[in-house]
């Protein structure tokens, strides 16, 4: 792979399709360009003046024409609209269940990668073919934009929030990373290397990376560093909600919403926590920890938080009862 190509490698399962639309685009408007110009000087030399006495015939306009040239285009914007909108939804939906969730933070002007096994890597990152993989994005400082062309996909990094961002590799090799979004002096620099491996390797270098500890066991020390455990303890009666199979469930909050526990959810409410009281508690006695933690750390800890939940327990859509309400929350402090 050259360092600069026209088209990129076609490393996803998306690629194709998103080329195709693209094509699709590109010969749409290379016609319409042709057309126009073609009639703008067959008309400008059919019509040109021959005669400096000729008066030609005023037109007062053709319904027909008008209708011709208004509807053929709107069905072909509406044949761009159907196909983008399509591709769209299927690129930034991340599949629910059996995903490999890898958690990339973006900072001035790097990439780091946090796997769930604990392995850490900056400017790089390792993917198996043929596994759905969602990375959650986040960034430590501004906006960044966290671009892979041979995967023909590019999200933002917004800071203050979670993104995610999904693909599923098919093609071994390795692949530039760029940041999208000017960030500052070395925007430029911010890039890596993404490295597509078969399942086989890649279980190798997991193994051969061996970390000391999983994300979640890290997650578990700063739980206990930041004496997170003092009062949500775990399966009991403590002065904040038990986290165990909190995540991916629903939640009641003090002001009658539900809502369910996902990533977003949990960074809110260890940031700020008095914006999401959890019905029966008090928010206001967890102390903020907006600017007490960095983005990693809070990763790490929402890692830890998911673990203590079933292994499938990947966010779902709620369910509403037959009757329209809302079914209880499974966080429910206990009588
Ligand atoms: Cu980060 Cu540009």
């Amino acid at each position: 792979m050259g360092i600069f190509s026209i088209f990129p490698d076609r490393a996803s399962t998306t690629a194709g399709e998103v080329d195709a639309l693209y094509a699709f685009l590109l010969v749409v408007g290379i016609v319409m360009t042709i057309v126009i110009f073609f009639f703008v000087a067959f008309f400008a030399f059919k019509y040109r003046r021959k005669d400096p006495y000729y008066r030609p015939k005023a037109i007062h306009g053709s319904l027909p024409l008008e209708i011709v040239w208004s509807v053929i285009p709107f069905l072909v914007m509406l044949v761009m609209f159907a196909w983008g909108t399509k591709l769209y939804f299927q690129n930034y939906t991340p599949p629910r269940k059996d995903t490999l969730d890898i958690y990339v933070v973006g900072k001035q002007w790097m990439w780091k990668v946090q796997y769930p096994d604990g392995q850490r890597e900056i400017d790089e990152l390792h993917v198996p073919t043929g596994r759905a993989v969602k990375l959650t994005l986040a960034s430590e400082d501004v906006l960044h934009s966290f671009y892979i062309p041979a995967f023909r996909l590019k999200h933002d990094v917004v800071p203050g929030s979670y993104e995610t961002y999904w693909f599923e590799a098919t093609k071994p090799g390795r692949y530039h990373i760029f940041c999208a979004e000017y960030c500052g002096t070395n925007h430029s620099e911010m890039k890596g290397w993404v490295t597509v491996m078969s399942p086989n390797d890649y279980q190798d270098w997991l193994r051969n990376g061996a970390p000391e500890e999983s994300m979640a066991a890290q997650g578990q020390k700063l739980f206990d560093h930041y004496g997170c455990v003092t009062c949500h303890v775990t399966d009991q009666q403590g002065r904040a909600p038990s986290l165990t199979n909190v995540f991916g469930h629903l939640v009641q909050l003090e002001d009658g919403r539900t809502v369910i526990a996902d990533e977003a959810f949990l960074r809110e409410s260890i940031l700020n926590p008095s914006a999401n009281a959890v019905k029966g508690y008090q928010a206001n006695i967890m102390p903020v920890f907006q600017g007490q933690i960095n983005e990693e750390g809070l990763l790490k800890l929402i890692v830890y938080i998911k673990s203590l939940s079933g292994p499938n327990a990947a966010p779902e859509a709620p369910r509403l009862n037959p009757d329209g309400s809302v079914p209880p929350a499974k966080l429910v402090q206990k009588q």
